[in-house]
């Protein structure tokens, strides 16, 4: 299963663009367009090139990030891999349980977990919880202490570094609302201590997503090296450093590619080289980030004022990335005639906003086309939603020859069901009465 070393699996054969062994008009044959498509042996590399290059490291954990694509498919896949998991809400742990990821290789992070998500990983076991406030780890050591259970955690810490990513994504300045100042971790650590049913035994770092330099993270690794050696000789037993997510992916192939694997674990390496801890690692974008594309096909291409737009059957809704972030993706033809041309790509929400490439440089594209939007595995059907009241998309995954439906699309008859009327309009459904 986990085989290959191109950067990704999405490639041309006689002219028409294959996922692995299966051409992707296949797909969009059975299963319809907009359809998610993610390949096997793409994220099998990336865990291999992950894995590869924290070599030399002691035990450490790779917890993915579930935000990043939570289908039950991907999960399985990567927890067969070995991977555990990160997540960030009491949905995401069930998801990563039902998927066979192992309770002792799950991390707990989020901002502000409940109660409720406490009991719920407690009863299911974790490796531990990463909290971001004091006022969280005594709500958690009542919990479980009412359940006759002690919690391990570490705390998340706000480096107050500049990760350089887009504002939106961006978690580890003073300003944002992720972890506890750096400054204030002693007098956090030493009250969570006296707490009765924790055990102190970790720190966490996440400075944001989609870092295309390792500066940023070789600043705030460093300070969590100073802070843990300041803990250490405070008396606490520290033996996890939780060093999160982030490392970018390659979305345009015209810019220069994000530091490798191996050029993060070796400066991983240098940092920690002394920390003497079990090192844990949350990546996300970076495993499935290139493991998927959104195939759409094209409704109609209609005249614009300086360039013509191609409408599809994607839109915000499904690939919510552009209109948020103004993000980039590659769009390519999948039977490219191999001629160019400048074009608009638009979804049909009824929003401006649902534009997905201005004045792209692209293959020339026709009503019934197909297209892909490439490096769409991460933060992409994740993000999705029924807006304008279309179907939630579908979702494939490809494995060589084979391929499966790993979410049937939630069509609008569910959309329907999924309401109720309160009884004063029950009368009403159906149409106006007179
Ligand atoms: N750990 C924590 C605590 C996180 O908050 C995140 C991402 C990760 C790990 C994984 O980061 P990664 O390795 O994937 O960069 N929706 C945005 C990205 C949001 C990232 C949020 N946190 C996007 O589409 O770019």
């Amino acid at each position: 299963m986990c085989v290959g070393s191109a950067m990704d699996h999405f490639h041309l054969r006689d002219g028409e663009l294959y996922c692995e062994e299966v051409p992707l008009a296949a797909i969009a044959a059975e299963v319809g367009t907009p359809v998610y498509i993610y390949s096997s042996a793409t994220m099998c590399r990336h865990v291999e090139a992950l894995r590869s290059g924290l070599e030399g490291l002691d035990d450490p954990l790779i917890a993915y990030a579930v935000k990043a694509n939570p289908n039950a498919g991907v999960m399985a896949t990567l927890a067969m891999a070995g991977l555990g998991a990160d997540v960030v809400s009491g949905g995401e742990y069930r998801r990563a349980i039902a998927a066979g990821v192992a309770p002792q290789k799950i991390v707990f992070s989020g901002v502000g977990k409940t109660e409720a998500e406490m009991r719920l990983a407690l009863k299911g076991g974790l490796y531990q919880f990463n909290l971001e406030s004091v006022a969280e780890a005594e709500m958690l050591s009542a919990v479980a202490s009412s359940m006759g259970l002690t919690a391990a955690v570490g705390f998340r810490v706000n480096p107050d570094v500049a990760a350089g990513a887009h504002s939106k994504i961006t978690t580890g300045a003073a300003e944002n609302k992720f972890g506890i100042a750096i400054g204030e971790a002693l007098d956090a650590y030493a009250r969570a201590a006296e707490l009765p049913a924790l055990k102190v035994q970790g720190i966490a770092v996440h400075i944001g997503s989609q870092l295309t330099s390792l500066d940023p993270l070789d600043r705030a690794f460093t300070r969590v090296g100073e802070l843990m050696r300041t803990l250490k000789s405070a008396g606490h037993d520290i033996r996890v450093a939780d060093l999160g997510g982030g490392l970018g992916v390659l979305y345009d192939p015209a810019l220069a590619p994000p530091p490798s694997p191996a050029d993060y674990g070796a400066m991983v390496r240098r940092v920690t080289s002394d920390w003497g801890v079990r090192l844990v690692f949350e990546p996300g974008r970076l495993i499935v980030g290139n493991a998927g594309v959104l195939l759409s096909r094209v409704i109609r291409v209609k005249p614009g004022a300086a360039h013509p737009f191609v409408i599809v059957d994607a839109a915000m809704n499904d690939l919510m990335r552009p209109a948020l972030y103004d993000a980039w993706h590659k769009i390519d033809a999948v039977r490219p005639s191999g001629e160019c041309w400048t074009a608009n790509v638009v979804g049909p929400v009824c929003e401006t906003g649902d534009t997905f490439a201005t004045a792209r440089e692209m293959d020339r594209v026709d009503a019934d086309d197909l297209i892909v939007f490439r490096t769409a595995g991460a933060y992409a059907a994740a993000m999705s939603s029924t807006y304008n009241s279309r179907p939630l998309t579908a979702e494939v995954l490809v494995d060589g020859e084979r391929w499966a439906v790993v979410r049937p699309r939630i069509d609008v008859d569910r959309l329907i069901a999924a309401d109720r009327l309160p009884n004063w309009l029950a009368g009403c459904a159906g149409g106006p009465s007179s």
